[in-house]
This record gives structure tokens, C-alpha cells and sequence, in this order.
């Protein structure tokens, strides 16, 4: 990321990007056991550039062969553009893939893949967002740190500042952030309760079966790998679901 962008993104108070992190392989197996769905031979990769510069779309690519690849998100950067060119059948939309349009310019895929990003998502909440893409989709690969602090979804800056606090990590813009929910973060366009440079929601396992149920999706492939970063309250958890 350049100076500029960086000081942008400070400006606009979104969190900085770190160094480039490395893959994570419990997502590389996600899209491996998508791929292994007859069905899948294309990608969405919904939010795939912060600290990976899509890195999860390039292995669907590389290591899959996808026919056909997608990548949507808000703010993509200069090294991703520059290894795009290398594979003419990627497409990059630099636009909310919350925005009622986004499935239908997305159209029909294999695989949606959606990772760290769901617990994002307000206005529209997580939920619609599934709903959304289920009529375009085959499959989805979903990674999501998973609430198990009590037994139903909740709505993270609900709790209060404090408990929100001692439930997220720890991250620049969370200074003062209960007394801007109301103020309009100007680069998305919606109050700081509504965006997605903050946690939003935990989300429950058994929240994320049954509404993936209630849109005709069971669980192909399904992993927990503990405690995320070693956060009390949230569980590192994979799935894949696919029409069932
Ligand atoms: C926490 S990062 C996850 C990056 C990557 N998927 C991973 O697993 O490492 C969230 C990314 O999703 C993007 N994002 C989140 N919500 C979005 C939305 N509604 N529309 C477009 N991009 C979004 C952010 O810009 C950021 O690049």
C-alpha cells in the first residue's frame, strides 16, 4: 500500500492494512473441498484483499484451474490490479457486494467465498446478504470467527462499550467509537454503527446452519480449529455448504 493510500485510509478511519499475512491454511482447504463439489469450476471471492491482496482468489485460480473468477470488494489495491492482468478470465468489481445489484453483476458461480467478512456485515445484515447470492451460487466456502458466548446471535455494540471491548481485538479505530455510531463514515456512506471496518456480529454455528437450511444449503465440509486469536468468546471456524 503507498503512503497515499495509507494516509487516506487513516483519514477516513479505516482500520490501516497490516504487512501482507500469509495464506491461512484452514481457508485453502475450504476452497480445496469446493472445488472437489462437482459444481464448482467458478469463484466469487466477496471482501478477498485486506492484508492478502486476494490471495484466496489467485489460489482458487492457480491451484483449481476456476474458469471463471470474481472479486468484489471496497478497496482494492494497486498489486492486486497488477497480478489480475496475468489471468484474463478474473474480473475485479471495486464496489459494495452488499448492493442489491452486486449478485446479479457477480452472476451465476460455483463457490461464494466469504472470509472474515460476514461478521461484518449491517444494512444489510449478514443474513441478506446469504440470500442475496443463494439464487447465483452453488456452494459457499464461508470462514467466520464463530460467537459462543451465549446461545443465540447478537448484535456485537448491543453488549456495550465495555463488553464489545473485552469481546474484539483490539484495533486503532475502536478509540471513541461509541460516541461516532451516529456520524456518517464518509467512505461508505453509513453511520459507524452500520460499517464494516468494525465487528458487528456474532453470529452462532447453529444460526449459520439454519439459515443456510432455510436457503436450500447443507454442510459438504465443516472444520473448528479452537479459539480464534485466542479470543474467549469467538470460535476459528470453516464450512463449505452446497445445494442440497
Ligand atoms: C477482514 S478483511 C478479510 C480479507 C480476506 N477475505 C481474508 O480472509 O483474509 C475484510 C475485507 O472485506 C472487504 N469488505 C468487507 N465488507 C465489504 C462489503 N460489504 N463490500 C465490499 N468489500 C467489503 C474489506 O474492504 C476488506 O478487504
Amino acid at each position: 500500500m503507498s503512503l497515499l493510500q495509507s494516509l487516506k485510509r487513516r483519514l477516513a478511519g479505516s482500520a490501516p492494512a497490516p504487512e501482507r499475512r500469509p495464506l491461512v491454511p484452514f481457508k485453502l482447504e475450504a476452497i480445496d473441498a469446493a472445488f472437489a463439489l462437482p459444481a464448482v469450476r467458478s469463484v466469487a471471492d466477496l471482501g478477498g484483499v485486506w492484508a492478502v491482496d486476494a490471495g484466496y482468489t489467485f489460489y482458487a485460480l492457480e491451484r483449481h484451474g476456476a474458469e471463471r473468477a470474481v472479486l468484489v470488494d471496497d478497496d482494492i489495491t494497486p498489486p492486486v490490479r497488477e497480478r489480475a492482468r496475468n489471468f484474463g478470465q478474473l474480473e475485479l468489481l471495486e464496489q459494495d457486494f452488499g448492493l442489491e445489484r452486486t449478485p446479479a453483476d457477480v452472476g451465476p458461480i460455483g463457490v461464494v467465498l466469504l472470509f472474515d467478512v460476514l461478521l461484518h456485515q449491517v444494512d444489510p445484515d449478514w443474513d441478506t446478504i446469504l440470500r442475496r447470492y443463494a439464487p447465483h451460487a452453488q456452494a459457499f466456502a464461508i470462514a467466520n470467527p464463530m460467537w459462543d458466548a451465549s446461545p443465540g446471535t447478537v448484535r456485537l455494540l448491543d453488549l456495550g462499550e465495555e463488553r464489545y471491548r473485552s469481546a474484539v481485538p483490539p484495533q486503532d479505530n475502536l478509540e471513541g467509537l461509541y460516541d461516532r455510531l451516529d456520524e456518517v463514515k464518509p467512505d461508505r456512506g453509513k453511520p459507524w454503527r452500520d460499517v464494516h471496518d468494525v465487528w458487528q456480529w456474532g453470529i452462532t454455528d447453529a444460526e449459520l446452519r439454519a439459515r443456510m437450511a432455510d436457503l436450500g444449503f447443507t454442510a459438504a465440509w465443516a472444520e473448528r480449529r479452537g479459539r480464534w486469536r485466542g479470543l474467549a468468546d469467538f470460535e476459528d471456524c470453516a464450512y463449505v455448504f452446497h445445494r442440497a
